[in-house]
């Protein structure tokens, strides 16, 4: 028989140092991947609603921004285009490849640089791929057609990585194809494995121009994953796996730890989690009513998403992610 204070867990949490020796998870500022959003013939930088800290910075400021993230620990970032023109047919994907060949340019192997590969701030509708003519459906394998086009003069200008976010069926397969043509193959593909239709996205969708206009394909249902079916989520994932994607992400990232144990469980491939805007919007709210501290409310979110099974972070506050470790763990 077991006495009762053989199994006092309390020992266990007694203080700092007994609960830093017996944590099952510990975060490092180098899991973290910072997102940024750089937009064409803007003058100065402009807020986004709900995304504390996080500009829509320009071509001349984008460069003191890095060197700012750099300072602050940030060695990997995930890059958002948003092009001044729009179109239903044709992309013109210069702005992109210019941003990124200054940055590679100016920082070379100091920084790993992915690029988010989609259409959606591409689009005059904002929909992640084209339309049939009648604006009812995605046209999957012409969509499919541009975003390797596409991936392949983002990994002539330099990227490091490409992540797919636009969720049209083999994608993965016609990038990775394109690239290694190409003499490409180093160059990894982080994909948008598990992407939930999510009403987590919504200062993303403003800070790109791209909430999906009104019409008849008003939503993003028929092309993202259903936050109630996992199977899908993990059949997509596992096939994107398949198809040569290096990294597989799950997203949003707090609400699915399900999903990331369930890849985390059957793939080998590293997991990555995207705590999305809404979501950083929402723990930001809180500490603006004093209801929560800061460091401690990303570091529990992100926590949990590394005790799911992530082991690469994507957040909006990477940028403190080093500061706040050290400062206080658990
Ligand atoms: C583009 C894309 C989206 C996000 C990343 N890539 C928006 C969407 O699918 O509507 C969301 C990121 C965030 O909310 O932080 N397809």
């Amino acid at each position: 028989m077991v006495e009762k204070y053989d199994i006092n867990q309390r020992r266990l949490r007694s203080g700092i140092h007994m609960r830093e020796l017996a944590a099952t998870v510990r975060l490092s500022h180098r899991m973290f991947i910072q997102p940024f959003f750089v937009e064409e013939h803007m003058t100065t930088p402009r807020e986004v609603e709900g995304l504390s800290g996080i500009l829509v910075h320009t071509e001349s400021t984008i460069v003191s921004v890095i060197e700012s993230y750099m300072k602050g620990g940030v060695t990997k970032f995930l890059f958002f285009p948003i092009p001044a023109t729009r179109s239903t047919t044709e992309f013109n994907f210069s702005f992109a490849t210019k941003i990124i060949s200054l940055l590679k340019h100016t920082f070379g192997e100091a920084i790993w640089l992915a690029t988010d590969l989609c259409l959606c701030s591409y689009t005059t509708h904002g929909h992640c791929g084209l339309l049939s003519t009648d604006g009812a459906r995605l046209l999957n394998d012409k969509t499919v057609t541009i975003l390797a086009r596409y991936a392949l003069e983002l990994a002539q200008a330099g990227t490091d990585c490409i992540a797919p976010s636009d969720m049209m069926d083999g994608r993965i397969h016609a990038i990775r194809q394109l690239l290694n043509r190409n003499d490409f193959d180093y160059i990894a593909i982080m994909s948008y494995g598990a992407k939930f239709s999510s009403q987590f996205y919504g200062p993303f969708r403003d800070a790109c121009h791209s909430a999906p206009a009104p019409q008849q394909l008003n939503d993003r249902k028929t092309y993202q994953i259903s936050s109630a079916n996992l199977n899908d989520a993990l059949t997509t994932a596992v096939r994107d796996a398949n198809e040569g994607a290096d990294i597989i992400m799950v997203k949003p990232a707090a609400h699915y730890g399900d999903v990331i144990a369930a890849l985390r469980a059957r793939l080998l491939q590293p997991i990555a989690a995207y705590h999305v805007s809404g979501e950083y919007a929402a723990l930001e709210l809180l500490v603006k009513n004093g209801l929560a501290t800061r460091a401690a409310l990303h570091l529990e979110t992100w926590t949990a998403m590394a005790r799911a099974g992530a082991g690469i972070i994507i957040s909006y506050a990477a940028c403190h992610a080093k500061e706040w470790i050290e400062k206080e763990f658990i």
